[in-house]
């Protein structure tokens, strides 16, 4: 054999080699990526569809923060506390239309629907609107560290004032 001729045979046989081992890393990195999207649709598909709720249980403070006569929204709860002459008491900011967010409006001195215009005055009873039922009156109590805690999940008769 030539000299020339061992020189193609090595230069022949090493681009086979690099082309095949190129295919297999292909093939292997291809393997890898349909293995991490299984494992990944895997645990989509395996992992429990829960919504976690927060906790219908409110503290919304201390007493005194609240003003005589205040009437103050907490727009993340969705509640009023309101601070009356006769105690306190917590209504849902819930519309009872279609469940809009309500508003205070204390110039008017009511609670107003931006949605479809439902009004209530500040006990929470309708005066105008489409809204067919009054703004629920939620059980509140004074917690043993002396906090006004409203429970969102149960609703009470209407004047039924908390006296602290
Ligand atoms: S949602 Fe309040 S009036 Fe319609």
């Amino acid at each position: 054999m030539m000299p020339e001729e061992i020189k193609d045979l090595k230069m022949g046989d090493g681009a086979e080699f690099d082309r095949r081992a190129f295919f297999t890393k292909l093939g292997l990195g291809s393997l890898g990526i349909a293995a991490v999207g299984t494992a990944a649709f895997a645990y989509e598909f395996l992992s429990p569809n829960v919504l976690y709720e927060p906790s219908p249980i409110i503290n919304a403070g201390k007493p005194e923060n609240f003003a005589l006569d205040s009437v103050t929204i907490d727009v993340k709860s969705g509640i009023y506390l309101v601070h009356s002459k006769e105690g306190f008491f917590a209504l849902s900011a819930v519309c009872t239309h279609l469940g809009c967010l309500t508003t205070w409006k204390p110039e008017l001195g009511i609670i107003a629907c931006p949605c479809h215009g439902s009004k209530f005055n500040r006990e929470g009873a309708k005066i105008e609107g489409p809204a067919p039922a009054p703004l629920a009156w939620l059980r509140s109590w004074v917690s043993d560290e002396g906090d006004l805690m409203v429970d969102r999940s149960t609703n009470i008769r209407a004047m039924e004032f908390l006296r602290v």
